[in-house]
């Protein structure tokens, strides 16, 4: 069975991304994967500085680091910020990355992102996903840019349009696919 983890780039009350992580993590289980649902809350991280790495490493950064290596799927979903990918993100990747457990490289990326703009943060989930494949990442070809944000998503938390449904559906096929936990 394959491991996944889902986790949000942000964790402000309402979060639309977190809706979206709600989701693919539901259809992940359907598709017969363990999840863990991670809340980045509750692995609060300084700014990454070399100075505080030095002075040792904060355990929220190894705990994420070892679940990120015992995955075979990680899916982040993330908003973009002035069209680059979520602060929140860029420091929990930064602080992961100062690892040496392969954490990168085992688990199969699927990535989101939910915008309050019609163009659904691709530009920023762009910027996630080089960022993942120069830390030696394998990502979905399929990418979740879902906007505007607020027609986004019914009262139970599914995809009002089937086009995004579908796309959803799609990345976790991919998602189970290329994972190497051999569903
Ligand atoms: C500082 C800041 C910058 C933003 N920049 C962008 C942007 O570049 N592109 C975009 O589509 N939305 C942008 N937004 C709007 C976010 O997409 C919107 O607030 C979204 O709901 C945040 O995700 P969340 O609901 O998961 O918290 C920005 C919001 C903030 C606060």
């Amino acid at each position: 069975m394959a491991r996944a983890l889902t986790l949000c780039g942000s964790i402000r009350k309402g979060s639309y991304n977190e809706i979206l992580r709600r989701h693919v993590s539901g259809k992940l289980v359907e598709a017969g994967a363990e999840v863990e649902d991670i809340d980045l809350g509750d692995y609060a991280l300084p700014i990454f500085n070399e100075d505080i790495e030095a002075e040792g490493m904060p355990a929220a950064a190894v705990a994420l680091a070892e679940k990120f290596a015992a995955a075979d799927i990680v899916f982040i979903a993330s908003p973009e910020y002035n069209s680059g990918a979520s602060p929140l993100i860029v420091n929990t990747i930064s602080w992961i990355s100062r690892q040496r457990l392969g954490q990168f490289r085992k688990p199969v990326f699927g990535l989101g992102a939910v915008s309050s703009g019609k163009y659904g943060a691709i530009v920023g989930i762009g910027h996630l996903r080089d960022s993942l494949l120069k830390l030696g990442a394998l990502v979905t070809p399929t990418l979740l840019g879902i906007g505007p944000a607020r027609d986004a998503f019914d009262e139970t938390g599914a995809p009002r349009e089937e086009a995004i449904a579908k796309k959803v559906d799609q990345q976790v096929r991919e998602l189970i696919h290329f994972s190497r936990g051999g569903i």
